[in-house]
């Protein structure tokens, strides 16, 4: 069923309220989540993206409802990856001949999944493409938001910004726009998705956004291929991207952690204790690693000033899940914020050098205190957590 989203645009995509893993099982996805793709029908007709495979059939018939799948002139494959792709070789196998617009980068991400040796024609920063009535599509490479064979493409005279990936969120909204929408939810699923996704791109970013508002583009609605459709205000999520992109940071401390034995709990809460009782309006968290979603964990790290991460001594190594979750948190390329390391041993006490390296590597600056506690921690062990607390503080 479409949804109409302005004059001849509708929206034509899936609500996928069940989804609950992306990326595989690399992203939660707690709220659902959409693959939007969009109809244009002027003098000529335009399909906006597809959606993903094991909804192929769903949205083949949905659109056969809507039009005559012949009708097609133009498809606009604005990224490659198959959250967004995955119906198109069904669509090709119905209309085959149909011009397939997409940047040089997709035909290779295309013929890479697909093997297929379709219509393409390449498009550019600037390209346009007549659609009748006196409106075109203009085209805006998005390399590395968050592909690179990722695009934007502007619909002149109703002002549409279709940005596939980007300002974007993993979240289902029967309603569609963001005016509709659950606000808390959505603030949390766009900062989500940035952290999660786009932040290790953020110079990439803060470079696009330039070269967009240089543009000059009028804007009344930018509808991304996930989540809401931003139509009132909505040039918000792009102030949101320029302020998330400058090294974003809010007065949060997150302390992260596993535990054998709940000697690095303590360490962790005394942490938590001192942090506040230095710097009352300071907003802390605390979570342990192994009991909390990693993605929530990271987008609590995006927003935070400075964090501290502890593992006890095993095997002469940190935990194994405090291994995965470091590697993941130097993946996403976080800039602009302190750490510190804690722990606790019985024998031969690596876990915090480890930590320390790991978080440096990672791009973080690693405060002169740390926390390495022999056996449980004593009163005068929790107290020695003040200089942690401060040196973060500072
Ligand atoms: Fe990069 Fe929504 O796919």
């Amino acid at each position: 069923m479409r949804k109409n989203i302005k004059n001849n645009v509708s929206w034509v995509g899936y609500i996928d309220w069940e989804l609950r893993e992306f990326h595989g099982t690399d992203y939660s996805v707690f709220n659902g989540s959409s693959q939007n793709a969009y109809l244009i029908e002027e003098e000529k007709t335009v399909l906006v993206d597809t959606i993903w495979k094991p909804h192929g059939e769903h949205f083949l018939n949905n659109l056969k409802q809507e039009i005559d799948l012949k009708d097609i002139d133009y498809i606009i494959v604005q990224h490659g990856e198959v959250d967004h792709s995955g119906a198109l070789p069904a669509l090709m196998r119905e209309i085959p001949d149909t011009p397939i617009y997409c940047t040089a980068n997709a035909v290779k991400s295309l013929k890479g999944q697909f093997h297929e040796d379709w219509n393409f024609n390449i498009v550019k920063t600037g390209d346009s493409l007549d659609i009748g009535n006196g409106k075109s599509l203009i085209f805006v490479e998005m390399r590395m938001l968050h592909w690179p064979d990722s695009m934007a493409s502007y619909l002149t005279v109703d002002n549409i910004l279709f940005s596939n990936d980007a300002f974007g969120q993993h979240f289902a909204v029967e309603e569609l726009f963001n005016d509709l929408a659950d606000p808390c939810l959505l603030e949390k699923e766009a900062m989500k998705y940035y952290a999660n996704i786009l932040n290790p791109f953020s110079s990439l970013v803060s470079r696009k956004l330039d070269e967009i508002a240089g543009l000059n583009l009028d804007i009344d609605i930018i509808a991304p291929s996930h989540g809401v459709i931003w139509r009132d205000n909505p040039t918000q999520i792009i102030e949101k991207y320029a302020a998330w992109a400058d090294a974003y940071q809010e007065d949060q401390i997150t302390i992260a952690y596993e535990t054998m034995w709940e000697g690095t709990t303590d360490l962790a809460n005394a942490i938590a204790h001192y942090i506040n009782d230095l710097s009352p309006d300071t907003r802390v968290k605390v979570f342990n690693i192994a009991k909390t979603d990693k993605n929530d964990i990271m987008t609590e790290v995006f927003k935070s000033k400075a964090i501290a991460v502890g593992s006890p001594t095993v095997l002469n190594d940190v935990l194994s899940n405090v291994s995965g979750w470091m590697s993941f948190l130097k993946s996403l390329k976080f800039k602009n914020k302190k750490a510190a390391a804690f722990g606790c041993y019985g024998w031969s006490g690596e876990s915090v050098k480890i930590l320390q390296q790991g978080l440096a590597e990672a791009g973080f600056a690693v405060v002169d205190a740390d926390l390495r506690v022999n056996w449980n921690p004593t009163q005068d062990d929790l107290s020695q957590a003040e200089k942690v607390a401060q040196a973060l503080l500072e």
